[in-house]
């Protein structure tokens, strides 16, 4: 059994943000761990919300009736398009130290950006042409990559929030077509 993302700092920096974008808007919130950032986008007026994950225990734990849940691995099971799409992944490097049970919400593959890369292939399908993206990175995950994916999917990023702690910097990028 995988345990369930305690809210920390990453998702509190990406709620302080996503509150301007979701008035009236389709919102996915991909990686929804507790919910906590899709219920947000609810209760600051978002027209439907749709959460992901992987982790059965972190859905079940989202007991609001009005957010559609999907138990998918990333875009695997979610169908259609959406205004915002909000996603704080697993963005950190595998660490041989890590618990087994915190990896899933932590790890983004051996060097960190894997599950981002995988998440940018998809992304493109499942956003109206206006849609923007809320993605969290942090200084820790290598970033050569995926601004090369962004480049080839024509999707232009910019940097919207930030906040520096003794280990690591978390950025929010704002990312439209
Ligand atoms: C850093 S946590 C974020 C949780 C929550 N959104 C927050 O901000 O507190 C990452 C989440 O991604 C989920 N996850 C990991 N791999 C996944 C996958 N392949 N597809 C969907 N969700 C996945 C984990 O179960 C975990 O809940």
């Amino acid at each position: 059994m995988s345990l369930v993302y305690e809210p920390a700092e990453d998702s509190y920096l990406l709620e302080s943000v996503i509150k301007r974008y979701c008035k009236n808007k389709a919102v996915l919130d991909m990686c929804t761990g507790t919910g906590i950032l899709a219920k947000s986008a609810l209760d600051n007026g978002a027209k439907s919300v749709t959460a992901v994950d992987i982790n059965k225990s972190a859905l079940d734990s989202i007991k609001e009736t009005k957010i559609k849940k999907i138990r998918s691995s990333l875009f695997q099971k979610v169908k259609g398009k959406f205004d915002l799409i909000i996603c704080n992944p697993p963005y950190l490097p595998k660490d041989q130290n890590e618990d087994k049970e915190s990896e899933l919400a932590t790890t983004g593959g051996d060097d960190g950006d894997e599950f981002i890369l995988k998440f940018l292939d998809n992304v493109k399908k499942h956003m109206e042409k206006e849609g923007v993206i809320l993605l969290l990175v942090s200084s820790l995950t290598p970033m050569d990559k995926i601004n090369k994916k962004l480049e080839k999917e024509r999707l232009v990023s910019k940097v919207i929030a930030s906040i520096t702690m003794f280990f690591e910097k978390l950025e929010v990028l704002e990312i439209k077509q």
